[in-house]
């Protein structure tokens, strides 16, 4: 089968910047923050959303946008269903890999590590923090399950609404943060003539970071 031209045909050009080695930060988190930042300044549409890779104890992999909520000397940090898809292949193999891309900045940061839990008190922070039609809908949805059809969960949406008809929403037990602590992290950034710069940080056993050039 011949290749589909409508989709083939798309490529462009990256020309907006370089990224040079003498402009790095020593630590990858303040690099990424300084990146954050100018996603921010850029006002890029949703620049806190990445994707999330995991795989199940055989290696069979999956990914999904998640949204990052912190990002500290810790790592990356996000919130979701702890008994989802995702939950439960962290369970079997807490390693995970993030990927965020702002195709306005022409830049891709990827990030690979190992993954925990933060604390039940991280966790009820920031639950508490949601606008509560956010802290019902944990509740309402068993995520990653298959379900009939839409009703089953406004019923259950109407329920809950009842039960709890103050602003109070308890926090889920199966509901939390995850904090992906990274082993390797690699900024990209476009070039002309798919000649773009790479670099990448690796974690040292002293916890030092190697910084590499990648070939692109
Ligand atoms: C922009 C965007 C942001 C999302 N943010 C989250 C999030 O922070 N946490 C979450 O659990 N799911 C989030 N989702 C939904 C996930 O992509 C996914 O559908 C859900 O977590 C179930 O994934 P799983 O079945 O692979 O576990 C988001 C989806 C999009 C498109």
């Amino acid at each position: 089968m011949n290749a589909n031209p409508l989709i083939a045909d798309l490529r462009r050009e990256y020309t907006l910047a370089g990224l040079r080695r003498a402009e790095l930060e020593s630590d990858p988190m303040l690099q990424f923050h300084k990146w954050f930042r100018q996603a921010l300044d850029a006002k890029l549409s949703e620049p806190n959303a990445m994707t999330l890779a995991t795989a199940d104890k055989t290696g069979q992999p999956s990914a999904r946008i998640v949204l990052l909520k912190g990002a500290d000397e810790r790592g990356f940090i996000f919130f979701t269903n702890y008994e989802s898809r995702k939950g439960h292949e962290l369970a079997q193999n807490p390693h995970a890999a993030l990927v965020f891309f702002w195709p306005e900045l022409e830049r891709q940061i990827c990030i690979a590590g190992a993954i925990s839990k933060v604390s039940r008190e991280e966790s009820a922070t920031y639950f508490n923090s949601r606008p509560k039609g956010s802290r019902i809908a944990a509740w309402t949805s068993s995520q990653s399950e298959a379900i009939a059809d839409r009703a089953v969960l406004e019923k259950r949406l109407e329920q809950l609404n009842a039960k709890h008809p103050g602003e109070e929403v308890p926090l889920p037990s199966y509901w939390g943060g995850y904090c992906v602590a990274p082993n390797r992290i690699e900024f990209w950034q476009g070039r002309p003539n798919r000649l773009h710069d790479r670099f990448c940080y690796y974690k040292q056993p002293n916890q030092s970071w190697l910084i590499e050039r990648l070939s692109p």
